[in-house]
């Protein structure tokens, strides 16, 4: 029997070899990573991690128990002990799980988190859709204001805008509070229940357990019956209103553009007032990078402290892809920067001993002990684009004076054994300016 990963996860490799494959290789990611931790820094957010699975009731409570989440794509399984656990489908819940469980909240008046890793839904097998994907995902606790609405779309900007990614649109809009949602649902429910026979038959079931999500039906018999439906904002009461408004205004401040859709709900219970997407043209069907909002409800649902909060989280592998299809610039693979040759075992033992400490310099070099003819080692150097050989021998070694070969131009640069570390030391710091 011949293994491969289950249906919807993928690796992380250090080379794929099919170009359209590239957004797997772990480089890739790493560079993701360091422009998230370094923006997260610079916008005050302080690193949390929760376990992936967690009480399914955690879930079901917080996402909402008709949702699509909840209802049919959670990971749940009881463990040996008959305890109905989950996969975590997102991280939202359980940061605030531990925000709760670890009183979180005495420590200050706001508080910034953020957090990245796998998370698991059961979807249906597409491009862009994923059984296992990661978020990074940040969330701020303790304020109602709206400058931190506009702070999470801003830090969403601002990481597109470094990663070279263009053709995005951010949507926003309010869904009020329960009162005015509330109010608007049974608008809603009375104007399609007329048109129910026309609805697809996904909407035909949500009529009654989750109508607002027929507003981001992709079906265009939906989309022309939603088309005429009551709007939402319509229904806002004056404090969502208002913070609305506010929210605008402070985006209009950064000039950071928006496109206010009034059909944006999202598909977790959470939410309320701000909700936002931001969506990449180049994606296909699930086009969808970042998605957020705000949640001042969650904490007290959940039975911890009554505090406002708002987050948003992104898909990695849909920021990677869109990256590749408008071929926005990686750093360059890390590659040894020294590919020492050592021929017979007194120039092994010698390699051996500067290998150990050019590694205690931080330089990354590497000892060739194929036995390999030297022309395929060569070869090997050459197609791995490292930047400078040494091969070593007995001449080398009685004379103290080592060779290093500038793989680039072929030229050959005479280095005092004794002045190893350091001649490599100024090649790795010139390489890191070039
Ligand atoms: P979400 O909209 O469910 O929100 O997911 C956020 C992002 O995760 C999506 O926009 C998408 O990029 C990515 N994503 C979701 N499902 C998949 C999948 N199956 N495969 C690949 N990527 C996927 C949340 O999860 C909320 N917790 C966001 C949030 C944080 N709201 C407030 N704070």
């Amino acid at each position: 029997m011949s293994y491969s990963t289950p249906k919807g996860v993928f690796d992380i490799l250090p080379t794929e070899e099919k170009p359209e494959n590239k957004w797997k290789e772990s480089h890739r990611w790493d560079y993701l990573f360091e422009q998230l931790k370094e923006l997260s820094k610079a916008y005050g957010f302080e690193e949390i991690s929760t376990p992936i699975f967690e009480k399914s009731e955690l879930f079901s409570r917080s996402i909402g128990k008709e949702t699509d989440i909840v209802n049919k794509e959670m990971y749940t399984f009881e463990d040996k002990g008959g305890r109905s656990l989950s996969l975590r489908p997102e991280g939202t819940a359980p940061v605030m799980r531990a925000f709760i469980e670890k009183q979180m909240a005495q420590a200050s008046y706001c508080h910034k988190l953020f957090y990245t890793g796998p998370m698991f839904r059961y979807e249906r097998q597409q491009a862009g859709r994923y059984r296992q994907f990661y978020q990074f995902g940040a969330e701020i606790v303790g304020l109602p204001s709206p400058q931190l609405d506009v702070e999470l779309i801003d830090f969403v900007y601002t990481l597109f805008q470094r990663l070279g990614l263009q053709n995005l649109t951010i949507h926003i809009n309010s869904i009020g509070n329960k009162e005015c949602r509330a109010a608007y649902r049974k608008a809603l429910v009375e104007y399609l229940t007329p048109h129910k026979n026309s609805l697809s038959e996904d909407s035909q079931s949500r009529l009654e357990k989750n109508p607002l999500r027929i507003l981001d039906s992709k079906s265009p018999a939906d989309q022309k019956i939603t088309a005429n439906a009551p709007i939402l904002t319509d229904y806002l009461e004056e404090s969502s209103k208002q913070h609305f408004e506010e929210v605008k205004k402070w985006l209009r401040i950064l000039k950071i553009p928006f496109v206010v859709s009034d059909k944006l709900v999202r598909g977790l219970d959470y939410y309320n007032r701000t909700v936002f997407e931001v969506v990449s043209g180049d994606l296909g069907a699930h086009n969808t990078i970042a998605a957020g909002g705000r949640y001042d409800y969650l904490l007290k649902d959940l039975n911890g402290p009554d505090l406002p909060a708002v987050g948003f989280a992104v898909g990695l592998e849909r920021i990677l892809q869109a990256m590749d299809t408008q071929k926005c610039s990686f750093p360059h693979k890390p590659v040894p920067l020294l590919l020492m040759i050592p021929l017979g075992e007194p120039a092994t033992q010698v390699c051996f001993q500067l290998l150990k400490e050019l590694r205690l310099h931080n330089i990354p070099s590497e000892v060739d002990y194929s036995e390999k003819k030297l022309k395929n080692i060569m070869r090997y150097a050459d197609k791995k684009s490292i930047p400078y050989v040494m091969i070593v021998g007995e001449e080398e070694l009685e004379e103290e004076n080592l060779k290093l070969k500038h793989m680039s131009t072929g030229e050959t640069e005479p280095v005092k054994l004794d002045q190893l570390i350091l001649t490599m030391k100024n090649k790795l710091h010139d390489a890191k300016l070039s």
